[in-house]
């Protein structure tokens, strides 16, 4: 059994300790995680205890998938051959495609079409193995589209638990082009007072990155959003390096993420100040950009790295994040263990919830995998596949022999 146990984020070398217990037990109780121990725990069994046994398979804690652009209309499988052209991701979005493109089709998509694919992808994405996600908003940009957005997240009733991030500062809506001022103005002093006061956010993030906002235009939005109290986050460094990462060190953020280009100050700063690094290396894949974040400097410098699948319709279009943590293994250089726990306990740091899941320890909600695979090093190994063979969250199976009960 995988417990990835740990007293807080698992920092650079601690990655590669994942707790393992061999032959184990964990007893469950009310949702939670009642023991977890070697052995068997025959103290805790009588005639109304449901025993499940793993046959000697990966047991380990849901995926918590701490970067998705979750809730979203339409798809862009027409940029695929654009990409292959040698057009780059600014370009494309110049052009009128990009974000842009599925703004145009968030906005006039109703709450319930909305609703239906993004269950559809928390579907997907229980039955791989995650367990809660993030989802930031960012293809309305209005203040109507966003909280239509966010009110999808909240009102969605389905085992994946969400915790929701308002990306406001994604793009520049067609409607405020040449007046980014403006456009921050509406979001500072409108759309984000309401969501705090409706409660459809935890975070706030921006995206950071020449061509979309700049360092200041950044700053001026999440000191409005901290002021406001909520956690800040940030599409940091991703294709230039722009001093996102020493800006997000400098405010105090939760985490900073992408980090392709982020430079050596930028890794310093934010070891300095504890913000989290999720790295996405699904998106270096997808985007061609044939350089992935400097995991292993991160985490050679004491860094807590975590990885997540960046869902979304443009730059990783894939609900699995089992799929990634072989990209950030192949890719980025991470072993096994170290992805795991990237996708476990730092996810779950990451989006502010570590002292409840993203461990299998005493105390944390009973979110856990039965893989079809006989060690941790399996998962990276054979790729491409599924290897989720029950899901319990919140203590209840929710995923059987790879698929969904009710
Ligand atoms: O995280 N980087 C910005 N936003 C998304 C991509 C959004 C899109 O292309 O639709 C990302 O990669
Ligand atoms: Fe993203």
């Amino acid at each position: 059994m995988v417990t990835v146990k740990s007293d807080g984020p698992k920092c650079g070398e601690a990655m590669g300790d994942l707790g393992v217990i061999d032959k184990g037990y964990v007893v469950i109780e009310n949702g939670l995680i009642l023991d977890v121990n070697l052995g068997e725990g025959t103290e805790y069994i009588d005639s109304d205890t449901y025993v499940i046994d793993a046959e000697g398979r990966v047991v380990m804690p849901g995926f918590v998938d701490s970067h998705t652009h979750l809730v979203h209309y339409g798809s862009r499988e027409n940029e695929l051959e654009l990409k292959l052209k040698g057009v780059g991701y600014v370009d494309i979005l110049k052009m009128g495609g990009g974000i842009l493109s599925t703004v145009r089709a968030t906005r006039k998509a109703s709450f319930d079409e909305l609703y239906n694919k993004a269950k559809k992808s928390l579907d997907l994405m229980l039955q791989w193995g995650t367990t809660t996600v993030e989802a930031k908003s960012g293809y309305g940009l209005n203040f109507e589209d966003e909280v239509k957005c966010l009110k999808v997240a909240k009102a969605l009733e389905h085992p994946v638990e969400i915790v929701s991030t308002y990306l406001g500062a994604h793009a520049i809506p067609e409607e405020f082009k040449g007046n980014v001022d403006g456009y921050i103005n509406l979001m500072i002093n409108e759309i984000m007072p309401y969501i705090k006061k409706e409660g459809l956010a935890d975070n706030v993030d921006a995206f950071c990155e020449d061509g979309f906002f700049n360092l200041d235009e950044t700053k001026k939005v999440l000191e409005a959003a901290k002021k406001l109290g909520f956690g800040l986050k940030l599409h940091a460094d991703e294709i230039v390096p722009m001093g996102g990462a020493e800006l997000a060190a400098n405010l105090g953020a939760v985490s900073a993420e992408h980090l392709v280009a982020v430079s050596d100050e930028g890794i310093d700063a934010m070891k300095e100040a504890g913000v989290i690094p999720v790295l996405l290396p699904g998106t270096s894949f997808y985007l061609r950009l044939k350089k992935y974040a400097p995991a292993r400097e991160m985490i050679k410098k004491g860094l807590a790295v975590a990885v997540a699948s960046d869902y979304n319709p443009g730059t990783c279009p894939t609900e699995s994040l089992q799929s990634v943590m072989v990209f950030a293994s192949l890719g980025m250089g991470l072993t096994p263990q170290e992805v795991i726990s990237a996708v476990t306990i730092n996810a779950a740091y990451a989006i502010g919830r570590g002292n409840e899941i993203g461990s299998i320890e005493k105390g944390k909600k009973a979110d856990i995998l039965i893989m079809n695979a006989p060690n941790e090093n399996y998962l990276i190994y054979h790729f491409g596949i599924n290897h989720v063979d029950m899901v319990i969250k919140n203590g209840k199976i929710v995923v059987r022999d790879g698929k969904i009960i009710n």
